[in-house]
């Protein structure tokens, strides 16, 4: 468990640097990222490397006894690259090109940039892949923000023929697969198929389907390349991306399986201002981000890169941490003090390894000049820093007591009981064809998430390929195809004593974005739950979305419970009612230890079906006060206290304080050994 942070030399005099090294040190920092912005500065004209400075930042922050993480500059392509090659830029969903002037320009297809890509990362690589300073690699930077995975360039075009050809061999299997009959959409070759968008109305569905895991590929593709480089010439590295926040436009399980750390960019406050949540939660919690923001992710990316067999525990950082208020949201509050130390704390309570801030020293010039770092831009130090240097001393004083590893600190292993299936190819299914203005696969993962921990349940989020029969409660909350792998896994978790919840549309489309098609060979198509009919014990007869203000209470385990924005009709073939409609039709439904649930819940609906749930596992599922959450890893448990008030919790009778205590100022923590 380190601490780490971002830093940029090319910003600031190099007079200066060995005093910034020196302070990182003493803060209790061990790790540095830098230059994945750097390549104008490395590659100033084409072919003339500057790497003086780059040599004298890596030498002044090794000396001070930092590791360095270094990255690939590939995010930010310099001018002279894009004037010398135009068409590399990422065409805009209206077909425009992107312009130069801010970063992430280029265009995933483009062959020309693919091989700049790899230059520059080989160029790097040799010079400082054995350099005892590089401890790890992070290629490019966040993969896909602003919106750069599907572009509309020609090379775009031309690569997704191929990628489709490559698919369906045959353009007739294409027509099939995709339905291309209605609206008279048929297609003679590959040739004459184009990118699914400027349509006059809404695309063809496995049009767009395809083109997202094309596009997602590409991704996949252009990250391999450069890790493909890495690995031969940093053998011993490991090598990271760091990834986004509420961010699915790619798969990055599969961009993970060529990785061996997922990192996430972790900015509470920022996306509590920029994502679903309602204007009363953004005011609730705008100085401390809703607290299961970052537990969400830490839980998806510790998913990721599970080892060789893809069951093991995954190695995961927060490669950027918020230090402060962002510049980037719709509004930019400041975090309370203790956030800083909270949030840290929290993702090592998640398995982090690395904890880094994104940034050490606010720029005072440029784009981000209104973003703090743990410096002002006068280099004293901001609110961020006192609590990072805080964690940094909190984390020795528990090594030395031995209830942290004292020679390494290890990251603390999970092992819940409870795994929730994310499956980005699903969601792009649901995003495609919501039905409903405001439904949001997204957000319904993220509020059954939400039920979860409020229940202080620890989660696995898994990807749809991974083993199920080792925990106690599944959770599919928005899968709409269920691969057969996928079901197999389901049969067996159930099989191995497990409860299950389906969420609503379980089951409900083909591979293709089609209703699922009969198994026993019949001419028409099954309704849903398709392949999971027999498991789940009920047929969804009709869908309907639901108006704002169409909302109805049901109840669920005697406490009542809003459905909103989405409800099925459902007819029982097997399992009983748990919980009706107004109409006396089944909202919930439980076939054995499967249950369905047929509508959009809040987390609070959420909450109450999964109690039942987990009461049916065997699990311990008690609602935690307001505003608390808690975490189980490596033999502690540790609190968190999100909310206004100050909280009295504690684990249980045997277990011994460590940090803190069982009295929970607001914003505070504690830890516990069990
Ligand atoms: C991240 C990005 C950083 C910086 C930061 C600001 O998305 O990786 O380069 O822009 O946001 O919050």
């Amino acid at each position: 468990m380190q601490l780490g942070v971002c830093y940029y030399p090319e910003h600031w005099p190099r007079a200066q640097w060995a005093e910034d090294a020196r302070r990182m040190f003493a803060m209790g920092i061990r790790l540095v990222r830098i230059a994945e912005f750097a390549w104008s500065v490395i590659e100033p004209e084409p072919g003339e490397f500057h790497w003086d400075w780059l040599d004298e930042a890596v030498e002044t922050l090794h000396a001070a006894g930092l590791g360095i993480v270094l990255c690939t500059p590939t995010a930010t392509p310099p001018k002279w690259l894009v004037d010398r090659m135009p068409d590399m830029l990422a065409v805009d969903p209206q077909g425009r090109p992107r312009g130069f002037g801010s970063r992430r320009h280029y265009c995933f297809s483009h062959a020309g940039y693919r091989s700049e890509s790899q230059r520059i990362s080989r160029a790097v690589a040799e010079r400082y892949g054995q350099h005892p300073a590089v401890v790890a690699w992070q290629t490019d930077n966040e993969y896909g923000c602003h919106d750069t995975v599907l572009s509309l360039s020609e090379s775009a075009r031309r690569g997704f023929r191929h990628w489709l050809a490559a698919r369906y061999t045959t353009i007739d299997a294409l027509n099939d697969a995709w339905g291309t009959v209605f609206w008279s959409q048929v297609y003679r070759s590959f040739d004459e198929i184009d990118l699914p968008a400027l349509t006059v109305t809404e695309a063809h569905p496995a049009h767009r389907l395809d083109w997202r895991r094309f596009a997602s590929d590409e991704v996949v593709a252009f990250n391999r390349e450069q890790v493909a480089i890495l690995r031969a010439l940093s053998p011993g590295r490991p090598v990271s991306h760091n990834f986004m926040g509420f961010f699915t436009e790619f798969d990055h399980h599969a961009v993970a399986a060529d990785l061996d750390i997922a990192t996430w960019d972790s900015y509470p406050l920022g996306f509590t201002q920029m994502f679903f949540l309602t204007a009363e939660e953004k005011a609730r919690w705008a100085r401390t981000g809703h607290p299961d923001i970052p537990a969400f992710h830490h839980d998806l990316y510790r998913g990721m890169c599970r080892g060789a067999d893809g069951q093991g525990d995954g190695r995961w950082w927060v490669m950027e941490q918020q230090p402060g208020p962002v510049n980037w949201a719709h509004w930019n509050p400041a975090p309370h003090d203790g956030m800083v130390r909270l949030w840290t704390w929290q993702a090592f309570a998640h398995g982090a390894e690395v904890v880094s801030y994104f940034r050490w020293r606010q720029a005072p010039f440029a784009q981000e000049q209104m973003h703090t770092g743990l410096l002002r831009p006068d280099s004293s130090e901001d609110q961020g820093a006192l609590e990072a240097a805080q964690v940094g001393a909190e984390l020795q004083a528990l090594a030395a007591v031995g209830v942290l590893d004292p020679q390494s600190l290890t990251a603390l292993p999970m092992r819940p009981a409870v795994a929730m299936v994310f499956d980005y190819d699903a969601l792009w299914m649901a995003q495609i064809q919501p039905q409903g203005a405001d439904y949001h696969p997204l957000e319904l993962k993220f509020r059954a998430y939400e039920g979860l921990r409020r229940l202080g349940l620890d989660v696995d989020i898994v990807p749809p390929g991974a083993e199920l029969s080792g925990y106690r409660l599944v959770v599919l909350a928005a899968q709409p195809h269920v691969s057969p792998a996928l079901r197999r896994a389901l049969a067996q978790a159930v099989a191995a004593g497990a409860q299950v919840v389906l969420g609503p549309r379980t089951g409900s489309k083909s591979a293709h974005l089609a209703f699922p098609a009969d198994e026993a060979g019949g001419p028409w198509a099954v309704l849903p739950p398709g392949p999971l009919a027999a498991l789940a014990g009920v047929r969804v007869e009709r869908v309907a979305s639901l108006p704002p203000g169409c909302a109805e209470g049901i109840e669920v385990g005697g406490v009542t419970v809003t459905v909103r924005r989405w409800r099925e009709d459902l007819a029982l073939v097997g399992a009983d009612t748990l919980a009706s409609f107004n109409d006396g039709r089944p909202a919930l439904t439980r076939n054995g230890p499967v249950r369905y649930v047929a509508g959009w819940l809040d987390a609070d609906g959420w909450q109450a079906v999964f109690t039942g749930a987990a009461a049916d596992a065997g699990l311990t599922a008690q609602p935690l006060p307001d505003g608390l959450r808690i975490s189980r890893a490596g033999g502690l448990t540790l609190a968190f206290n999100f909310s206004d008030l100050a909280r009295d919790w504690t684990p249980t009778p045997m277990a011994t304080p460590v940090l803190g205590g069982a009295h929970l100022t607001p914003r505070s923590l504690a830890v516990w050994r069990d």
